[in-house]
Order: C-alpha cells, then sequence, then structure tokens
C-alpha cells in the first residue's frame, strides 16, 4: 500500500535515510517541509513501512527529491511502486516534465530510473560529497 507520509513516518524516514546516504542525510526539520503545499512525500507499507519517496512540485515541473526502500526490501519492486506512485499524479500536470538528480555510482537508481523512461541530460560535478550527478528529465504524457 502506498499511503501519504505523516508526521510520525518523520523520525523512521531520517534514520533510513542516514543508513542510506550517511553523508547526505535529510534532517528532521527538512523533512517536516513534507506538510508544505507543493510537496508529495510517500509511505510504502506492508504491514510495516518498507521505504519512503518524496517529489516537489511547481508549476509544470515536477523534481523527485528521494526515494529510499529498506534494505532489507530492496529489489522486490517497493522502488518501482514509489515511483509509478509519484509519476501518476505528476501526470496530472499539462505538458509536465520531471526531473531528478542520481549519484553517477548508483547503479541501482540509475537503473530504475532508465526503465521508468528518465534519461541524463547533465551532468553535475561535486553534487554529492562523494560523486558527481546526472540530471535526468523525463516528459509526463
Ligand atoms: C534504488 C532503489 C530506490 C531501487 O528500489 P528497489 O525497490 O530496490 O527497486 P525495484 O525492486 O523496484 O527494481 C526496479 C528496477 O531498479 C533497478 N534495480 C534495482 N535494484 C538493482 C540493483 N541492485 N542493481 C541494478 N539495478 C537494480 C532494476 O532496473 C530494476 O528493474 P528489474 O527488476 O526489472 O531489473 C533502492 O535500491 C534504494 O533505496 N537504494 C538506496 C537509496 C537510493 O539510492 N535511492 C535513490 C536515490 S537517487
Amino acid at each position: 500500500m502506498i499511503r501519504k507520509m505523516e508526521e510520525r513516518d518523520v523520525a523512521w524516514a531520517c534514520e533510513l535515510d542516514a543508513l542510506l546516504f550517511p553523508d547526505a542525510a535529510w534532517g528532521e526539520e527538512e523533512m517536516r517541509e513534507a506538510f508544505l503545499p507543493g510537496r508529495r512525500f510517500i509511505v510504502a507499507e506492508k504491514g510495516e513501512r518498507l521505504g519512503w519517496a518524496a517529489m516537489d512540485v511547481r508549476g509544470a515541473r515536477a523534481h523527485i527529491l528521494s526515494i529510499d526502500v529498506e534494505p532489507r526490501s530492496q529489489g522486490q519492486g517497493v522502488g518501482s511502486s514509489l515511483l509509478f506512485s509519484l509519476l501518476s499524479s505528476a501526470r496530472k500536470l499539462e505538458k509536465g516534465r520531471c526531473v531528478l538528480e542520481a549519484s553517477c555510482s548508483n547503479a541501482p537508481a540509475l537503473a530504475l530510473y532508465e526503465k521508468f523512461g528518465f534519461r541524463a541530460k547533465g551532468r553535475v560535478r561535486g553534487y554529492y560529497p562523494s560523486s558527481d550527478a546526472f540530471i535526468m528529465e523525463k516528459d509526463l504524457d
């Protein structure tokens, strides 16, 4: 099940992010921006919480901010479900475009995004503390 993130999820989501990205994790204050207008923060759950994802929407531009899946649940379709859900809500944007940044060294994430039709449009040096990032884009139709 995919549902909206709630206040009670914030500490768990930050903890998972710190586990997955020790040098660039979201803080709890930043995570609370989840509840601002234009933000879509979601949680995948099946008995327990399996992962979360975040998107910011401004005008016709949707920006995927994060997708985190619990290590024990990776490779089982959770990331795909989260991305599918974000893209479904972004498709309501007329002539919309979806963008994201992904580490050039993150093969699983790059494969996931390419599978969903994202293509690398540029590279930002030093975007993450230890790697460059690809800027990836997808037209929404
Ligand atoms: C990247 C991540 C979100 C993918 O989520 P997931 O639930 O593991 O992925 P899924 O099971 O839905 O797999 C979807 C596709 O992703 C790619 N993928 C997933 N795991 C992969 C791996 N270990 N190696 C290569 N490709 C992989 C494949 O293209 C896969 O499609 P396939 O099953 O048809 O081969 C997840 O591994 C994760 O949380 N990683 C750590 C955090 C992270 O890097 N987030 C992305 C930040 S940009």
